[in-house]
Order: structure tokens, then C-alpha cells, then sequence
């Protein structure tokens, strides 16, 4: 009797254009540290979560469940202008906060910090508005790209080489965020 070949499945998380560089457990393990040092830095702040729509919906929804504090989330969108490949700076708000932040402790959620040029212009928008004290946390840090090189981060997930990748909320072209870990694209010209 010989053994048919195992076929391996061209899936949507098993994708030949994907390379995984970090893993679910991974991510898990590192979440909870980041969760436990919030957890201890905030015991006695009035803790808001506010998430930078889209991509950093999965980092938030882990994150939240391993800060074992009073708190609350919100939710921005913003979109950064482009000058051709590009990015200026300017920041359009596209769905605000649903409360005033006034007297609350803010941590920003965020999927990637690249050039730092989104989340400069983020943090000088939500400082105006009178919160107690304004922090950065991002799951992903590509320090390589980064313009806005006094831009601190607070709590990272991974510090990464400059690679493009996705997954874990990180899309390309609007694909790949439901990846449960994080993968380089491969081939980017692919998608
Ligand atoms: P920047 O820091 O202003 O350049 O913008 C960061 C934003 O660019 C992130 O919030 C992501 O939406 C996007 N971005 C940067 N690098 C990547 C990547 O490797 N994969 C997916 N999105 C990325
Ligand atoms: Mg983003």
C-alpha cells in the first residue's frame, strides 16, 4: 500500500504569499504581560481604552481582557492624507469619541506605529481636549520608517523589522485582519 501525498489546502490562513512571523501563542503570552504592567501602572486611574479603528480592533478586544481594572472603551477613525505614496501628517477625523475624555486617563490603542506620523497628529488632537494623561500602547513598532522619531510608545507588543505584514487586525487592501496571528506578505504585488 503506498501513501497518497498529503495535499496541504491553499487556505485563507495557510497561504502560500504568508510567512508566519509571530504566532498565536506568542501574542497571547506577550498580551498578558502588557495587560498585568497596565494593570498594575493604572490601579488607581480613571482608565479610558480609545482603539484607532480598524486595525487595532483585535489587539483591543485581547488587551481589555487582561487589564483587570475598572474601565471604559471608546473608538476613533481616522484617515491619514496622502501626498501621492506619501503621508503628510494631516489627520481627517472620520468618527470622533462618543464622550469627552476631560479628567480621564487615555490610552490609545493602536494596531502599528510606521512613520508616527498618524499618531503624533493623534495624540496634539485628544491633548486638547483636557485629559488627565495621554499613552501609547501599539501591538506593532516599526521603528525603521519612523519620521516622528520623539513620538514615545508606552506599552509595544513586538518591535518588527520593516516588512509589510498583516493579520491580527493589520489588513492589506482591506484583506487579512481576520488572521489570528501575524504574518509578512511575501509577495506584496500578490494580494
Ligand atoms: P503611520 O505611523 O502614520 O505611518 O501609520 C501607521 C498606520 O499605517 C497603521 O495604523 C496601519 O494602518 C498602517 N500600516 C503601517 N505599516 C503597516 C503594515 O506593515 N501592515 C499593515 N498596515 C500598516
Ligand atoms: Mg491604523
Amino acid at each position: 500500500m503506498s501513501a497518497e501525498p498529503t495535499k496541504i489546502a491553499m487556505t485563507e490562513f495557510n497561504n502560500s504569499n504568508l510567512e508566519t512571523l509571530l504566532t498565536e501563542e506568542q501574542i497571547a503570552d506577550r498580551i498578558a504581560e502588557l495587560g498585568a504592567q497596565i494593570t498594575r501602572e493604572y490601579a488607581d486611574k480613571d482608565l479610558v481604552l480609545v482603539g484607532v479603528l480598524k486595525g487595532s480592533c483585535v489587539f483591543m478586544a485581547d488587551l481589555m481582557r487582561v487589564i483587570d481594572l475598572q474601565l471604559t472603551i471608546d473608538f476613533m477613525s481616522v484617515s491619514s492624507y496622502k501626498d501621492g505614496m506619501k503621508t503628510t501628517g494631516d489627520v481627517e477625523i472620520l468618527k470622533d469619541l462618543s464622550k469627552p475624555i476631560r479628567e480621564k486617563d487615555v490610552i490609545i490603542v493602536e494596531d502599528i506605529v510606521d512613520t508616527g506620523l498618524t499618531l503624533t497628529r493623534l495624540v496634539e488632537i485628544l491633548d486638547s481636549r483636557g485629559a488627565n494623561s495621554i499613552k501609547i500602547a501599539s501591538f506593532l513598532d516599526k521603528p525603521e520608517p519612523r519620521i516622528k522619531t520623539d513620538l514615545k510608545i508606552d506599552y509595544t507588543g513586538f518591535v518588527i523589522e520593516n516588512k509589510f505584514v498583516v493579520g491580527y487586525g493589520l489588513d492589506a487592501a482591506g484583506r487579512y485582519r481576520n488572521l489570528p496571528f501575524i504574518a509578512i506578505v511575501k509577495n506584496p504585488d500578490e494580494i
